[in-house]
């Protein structure tokens, strides 16, 4: 699991510095670019898929786990009309955000899922890739992760009312690298950006929702998450004077290393996306 310090090295480099290359919503996940063609549109898609898969609406109480900087937290009440939502993060940069935009019906705070105790039951629940810093890449040399990751969906279970819906993504691992050079750009990635995660396998989720949720809908995005990854990388380099003056080489150059990876990662079928809506077993 990754800790608070860990999270903080992904997420607390600057809102400001995520802020300069990500959509103006700053979603850090993958959009859904079926019939859109801008990163603006593809995040409002995929917070839209993500309304349906958790049947957000008005009345509804929606629990975000992971929240970001709030961009799915302000379009489930802004939009969907969800009336409470509650979102956690570790990152208390990205709960500084989520605040200081004070957004009507929201309330986000700083807690680890595992200390979560919430004052009333969910209708709805989503996570959009949180589950990746849920086990180290040595819980999962050691086999502990489908507990970690059963334990997640069972802490879910128990803070949601009967009916509920649950929207989730995740990144998947899938072909293992044979070349080193990719190998040793993937592990510069997995312990340098992102330290103490790890991105699940398909088959994690099937095994570890059981018997706390059924899935009803999976969809991978493999070249969705490509193409995100290539407009984020080329907004970094559009913005690189600006980074490398107030954030430094190493910062700049380990992000453009980061998102040179991914793109051809997930182009090389390294990695994926999963979209999955989850129905509570009752
Ligand atoms: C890749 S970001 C995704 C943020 C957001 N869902 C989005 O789509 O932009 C992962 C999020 O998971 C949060 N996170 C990681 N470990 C956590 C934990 N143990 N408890 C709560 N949130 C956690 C991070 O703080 C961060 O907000």
């Amino acid at each position: 699991m990754s800790n608070q310090q860990e999270v903080e090295v992904s997420y607390d480099v600057g809102n400001e510095f995520f802020r300069l290359w990500l959509d103006e919503k700053m979603n850090y996940t993958c959009g859904n670019w079926d019939g859109v063609d801008t990163l603006e549109a593809a995040q409002v898609a995929k917070l839209e898929w993500h309304a349906r898969a958790a049947n957000v609406g008005p009345g509804k109480r929606l629990l975000d786990i992971g929240c970001g900087w709030g961009a799915n937290l302000e379009y489930q009440t802004r939009v969907k009309g969800c009336t409470d939502a509650v979102g956690i993060t570790l990152s208390r940069s990205q709960c500084e955000e989520v605040n200081r935009r004070n957004l009507p019906g929201v309330a986000a705070k700083v807690c680890d899922y595992r200390d979560f105790r919430p004052d009333f039951k969910f209708d709805s629940v989503i996570s959009i890739c949180m589950m990746e810093h849920i086990a180290t890449p040595e819980e999962v040399r050691e086999g502990k992760h489908i507990g970690l990751y059963r334990d997640f969906f069972r802490r879910i279970h128990g803070w949601t009312n009967p009916g509920a819906s649950f929207g989730l993504q995740t990144i998947l691992r899938n072909r293992v690298p044979r070349i080193k050079e990719d190998l040793e750009d993937i592990g510069f990635v997995t312990y340098k950006i992102f330290p103490g995660g790890l991105s699940l396998r398909l088959e994690d989720i099937i095994k570890a929702v059981n018997p706390y949720w059924e899935i009803t809908e999976v969809y991978t995005r493999r070249e969705d998450y490509e193409k995100t990854c290539a407009e984020w990388l080329a907004r970094l380099r559009k913005h690189e004077g600006t980074i490398r003056a107030q954030w430094g080489d190493v910062v700049f150059d380990d992000y453009d290393r980061y998102l040179r990876t991914c793109v051809r990662g997930f182009h090389m079928h390294y990695q994926s996306l999963a979209q999955y809506v989850l129905r509570r077993i009752d």
